[in-house]
């Protein structure tokens, strides 16, 4: 896809489908609708005084102009100024691509209109979040379907802008498109299947992205994992054929006097729930176990395009987790990286397991905050549905910024407590704790037990098991793999101080 901004005039510019958008007030419907009568005529003439089409959030109006230049006009409404918001915006330009990839015709104009006095957001930051939502409504994870793709596609997306600010909207613009990408790649890693990622897959995929955009990326393979006694990674991957792996990327190196931010994510790339197995109704879900991985690789796939100056280190441990004749059992002990023991009530607890090794590994690079993502719990799901990630941690600041970048991203995180009569619920009798804590609060239980392997650093647990698993098709976010995690932390990064 081509993406880029364009100084024009709407009237001027040459299209296959030209978007343009317009408010409900009755003074900026009749401002707008005038002038979009006075450069198309006629056949708006009629359809905006039918009264059928008024602005309302969501309503669009379709029509052909008889104008060579841009032969189909698309009208999208914004609804009430007063209540617009810069996440209603990303929905309309969601809406414009999404009806040119379904037209079939090859590009889209799109306005940028002018926000300046309806959203507190820079012209810059409204490109950005146009051109990134107009990229991930298109998104399809179609690589296994073999009917033949027919030739005509959507092949160009131009955000058109008569104002002055064109070189704030063009980088805003690029900005947007890399977002994407990068959400996009941690979507494709989500929804490919079990058999096509596992550790070693997930492992060549980063190494891979390093090279191409250029930090580097140290695997550890299973005797590696052995040798550093993460005993986390080798109890749960026992079941599996599938050797463990521990992915290692690292960007910035020479921003280390800013200090070090961590990011871990969770790389269960199939979880059966192993020798506690899991109910067969929906467990193919659970190829998306390694969302939190994805997610932090998806974040690396921007950190170099956007010349972020942090050093930033991703940690991915990488488990299959399956039941077998060498599966890890109920009852077993294991003994971490940092020489803390659990005890495995349950295997399906396994996420815990391999976090706690890679956030006790964290400490040996003396970070300032660590951030880790895991589709950690159904529980987190139950409380919070698909709309927020979990949140918990031992840093308020943080914790705060993450919220900040969640409302503006709209890949939006909820805080839950961390009371100590939470830590009881995990205590084991036989090991330093135990991986299950009963039927109630499982999300907040699961981001205590990640508390014990936590060393001197900031941190905060993201639970992402509802967000970067979607149910039903929204906008931008399609079904299944969501990529939900790159954006935050991307916006994150962009502003940790
Ligand atoms: N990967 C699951 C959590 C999950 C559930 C993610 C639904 C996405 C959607 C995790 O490993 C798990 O199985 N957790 C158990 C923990 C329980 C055994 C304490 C759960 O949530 O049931
Ligand atoms: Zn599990
Ligand atoms: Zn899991």
């Amino acid at each position: 896809m081509i993406v880029s901004a364009v100084k024009s005039s709407i009237g001027k510019i040459s299209t296959d489908l030209l978007t343009a958008f317009i408010f409900q007030d009755e003074r900026l419907f009749k401002q707008k609708s005038d002038d979009l009568i006075s450069l198309f005529g006629a056949p708006l003439q009629s359809a905006l005084s039918s009264k059928d089409f008024s602005g309302k959030e969501g309503e669009t109006l379709h029509l052909y102009t008889g104008n060579k230049r841009s032969p189909r006009l698309f009208v999208v409404g914004l609804g009430e100024s007063k209540k617009f918001t810069i996440e209603k915006l990303r929905r309309a330009a969601a809406t414009a691509a999404k009806k040119g990839n379904s037209l079939k015709v090859t590009s889209v104009g799109i306005e940028i209109p002018d926000t300046e006095v309806v959203l507190p957001e820079s012209i810059e930051d409204v490109a950005l979040a146009m051109s990134e939502a107009s990229l991930l409504s298109l998104y399809k994870y179609d690589k296994y379907i073999s009917k033949a793709k027919d030739g005509k596609k959507l092949s160009r997306i131009e955000f058109i802008t008569a104002s002055k600010y064109t070189s704030e909207i063009q980088q805003g613009v690029r900005q947007g498109q890399t977002i994407a990408e990068a959400t996009i790649h941690a979507r494709d890693l989500s929804n490919a299947p079990g058999s096509e990622i596992y550790p070693e897959t997930l492992a060549n995929d980063a190494k891979q992205l390093g090279r191409k955009m250029g930090f580097s990326v140290t695997v550890f393979d299973k005797k590696k994992i052995l040798s550093l006694r993460m005993g986390g990674l080798i109890g749960v991957s026992k079941g599996s054929d599938k050797d463990p792996r521990f992915i290692i990327m690292e960007y910035g190196k020479q921003y280390k006097k800013r200090g070090t931010i961590i990011l871990v994510g969770k790389g269960v790339t199939f979880d059966t729930g192993g020798i506690s197995i899991k109910p067969s109704a929906g467990m193919a879900e659970m190829k998306m176990d390694m969302a939190g991985g994805a997610a932090v690789i998806g974040t690396f796939h921007a950190l170099p395009e956007l010349k972020l100056k942090r050093h930033v280190i991703g940690l991915i441990p990488s488990v299959e987790n399956m039941p077998s004749g060498s599966a890890v059992k109920p009852g077993d002990i294991i003994r971490h990286y940092n020489g803390k023991t659990s005890e495995v009530d349950n295997t399906d607890a396994e996420g815990r397991l391999i976090l706690a090794d890679a956030l006790s590994y964290a400490s040996t690079y003396k970070p300032s905050v660590v951030i880790d993502l895991a589709t950690l719990t159904g529980a987190c799901v139950v409380a919070l549905g698909h709309y927020a990630s979990g949140m918990m941690g031992n840093d308020q600041e943080v914790m705060d910024a993450l919220e900040t970048a969640g409302e503006k991203t709209y890949d939006r995180v909820w805080q839950l407590p961390m009371f100590d009569e939470y830590e009881k619920l995990i205590k084991s009798d036989i090991a330093d704790v135990k991986n299950v804590g009963g039927r109630w609060a499982g999300a907040i239980t699961a981001g205590w037990f990640l508390k014990k392997f936590i060393g001197d650093y900031k941190w905060v647990h993201l639970d992402i098991a509802g967000t970067a698993i979607q149910e039903a098709n929204q906008d931008y976010i399609p079904r299944g793999g969501s990529g939900a995690g790159v954006r935050l932390l991307i916006e994150f990064l962009r502003n940790w101080k």
